[in-house]
């Protein structure tokens, strides 16, 4: 039998569906399933695909089926799952084949397996995948860490499986180890404040205006016509329209506002703090979920202190719901300006050189974030790479001087009708804070040399760094 060119272990939904989109480009994939039955029903259901999938019951078989040096993609629930696979493969492998953890897997258990293979002749390359069960079915956004020459010899496989742009495949090297799993941790970051903050204006409309589910969802359904346009924008208008079918109430309406998370959100903020960056958007967005998900709290609170009235609009009819456009598009400036800021410090604290316009160009299509908007972020970055954020380009700096007053209204309109916005608020908060030459951080340097003799720089330089706080202070 003629072996197969690339071997995929893990046959749950984004395993199988990665493996009939490699399948369907032309490529001969083995597969392998801990459960054998589930190996054979998936063979069972590829239809006319499975010619080019070869079904393995035993990892043996599996390991024999592929043409050495084997690509080896592991899709299985990230953590301990993954070490115990490679273990398992391990004897069985030989020199250059490579193990290719497509999980979102955390980029410290990246390096680490990477590192461990270092002496093997094995390689890992570590691979984020986005876009959910459609997107690896019919094309994801692929993330790339690992060696060059890894790298090389799987190119052609993943360029016919990934997304396209206007014909330009969403997948990149973006560096070694760690990079490719780094760089789909932030992406989700930013999937979590883009979610956090469509969210936000949605309670805007529905608290603050008294819109039903159907009237925002118009709503969003005309701003995907424009600036705003996204996948996140549009499947937003499509589940506000979405009826239950037991009770024909709006479906947003009866699900229960407690939102999950996995630990990628947590990871970016996590992330982002150990690498000294503001990512206020990201935080809010995290902070959000742990928020949504104690719902008995929440429920106990709002019988104690009740809920104030919406405040009066700041525009009559649609002058404000120009101004939640404009805000949600200020808003998210500032949010993927911090993911970028993340990405940034880690490429030089990590040694990854990551390429900033190359990561928006892989964005534009496949991922949950996909947008108009990132098509604009590669442009910014092609003209000027090392920028030290986003907002300060020419492009972006005109949209936020365009828009912040009508986050500035959204957000004060938010505060005086008592409805939450942590991540808009953060978002104005940080431009406010990142524009202003002169701060306020001199106060809390006097603070912190009278309490702690920390010492302070002065305005005018002079060699005098501490203040002459009398008694009471530490340094007397
Ligand atoms: C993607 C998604 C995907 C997954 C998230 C969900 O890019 O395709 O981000 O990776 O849906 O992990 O994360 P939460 O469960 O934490 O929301």
């Amino acid at each position: 039998m003629q072996q197969a060119e690339i071997g995929l272990i893990g046959l749950g939904v984004m395993g199988s569906n990665l493996a009939l989109n490699i399948a369907e480009k032309g490529n001969r994939i083995a597969v392998f399933n801990r459960t054998p039955a589930r190996t054979k029903e998936f063979v069972a259901e590829a239809g006319a695909l499975a010619e080019n999938i070869i079904g393995c019951e035993t990892i043996e078989e599996f390991v024999a089926a592929i043409r050495p040096p084997r690509p080896i993609i592991i899709m299985i629930k990230a953590g301990d799952a993954v070490d115990q696979q490679m273990e398992q493969l391990k004897p069985l492998l030989e020199a250059n084949d490579i193990l290719i953890d497509a999980g979102n897997t955390n980029f410290r258990d990246t390096i680490r397996r990477f590192d461990s293979l270092k002496d093997t002749g094995l390689t890992f390359i570590g691979m984020g995948v986005s876009g959910g069960e459609e997107g690896a079915r019919h094309g994801p956004s692929i993330m790339v860490g690992g060696t060059e020459e890894s790298w090389k010899r799987v190119e052609k496989v993943l360029t016919s499986i990934s997304a396209k742009f206007n014909g330009d495949p969403c997948v990149a090297w973006l560096g070694t180890d760690g990079a490719g799993h780094f760089v789909k941790t932030i992406h989700n970051g930013i999937e979590y404040a883009d979610m956090q903050m469509i969210s936000e204006i949605y309670g805007i409309l529905r608290d603050g205006l008294g819109m039903s589910a159907r009237e925002i969802g118009e709503v969003f359904g005309q701003w995907n016509k424009g600036r705003l346009n996204s996948y996140l924008i549009e499947i937003s208008e499509t589940v506000l329209k979405a009826d239950d079918p037991i009770t024909g109430n709006a479906m947003v309406d009866m699900i229960v506002d407690a939102a999950g998370q996995k630990g990628t959100g947590k990871w970016s903020a996590i992330e982002a703090q150990n690498m000294g960056v503001a990512a206020t958007g990201i935080e809010a967005a995290v902070a959000g979920r742990v928020l949504s998900s104690q719902k008995a709290e929440r429920v106990a609170a709002e019988a104690i202190f009740g809920l104030p009235a919406p405040a009066e609009k700041p525009h009559d009819g649609m002058g404000f719901l120009a101004d939640l456009e404009n805000a949600l598009l200020a808003a998210k400036i500032a949010a993927y300006a911090q993911g970028f800021a993340v990405m940034a410090a880690a490429s030089k604290e990590n040694g990854w050189d990551l390429p900033m316009p190359t990561i928006a160009r892989i964005w534009r299509a496949g991922c949950i974030i996909r947008s108009q908007f990132l098509d604009e972020i590669t442009s910014a970055f092609t003209k000027q790479p090392d920028v030290a954020n986003l907002i300060v380009t020419p492009a972006f700096s005109q949209m936020v001087k365009d828009t912040d007053a009508s986050l500035r209204r959204v957000v004060s309109y938010a505060a005086l009708s008592g409805i939450a916005a942590p991540a808009l608020s953060s978002a104005l908060a940080y431009f406010d804070s990142y524009r202003r030459a002169r701060g306020t951080a001199n106060l809390i340097q006097a603070q912190r040399d009278f309490f702690g003799a920390h010492g302070f720089d002065r305005v005018d330089g002079k060699e005098y760094h501490h203040g002459p706080w009398g008694s009471g202070a530490s340094i007397y």
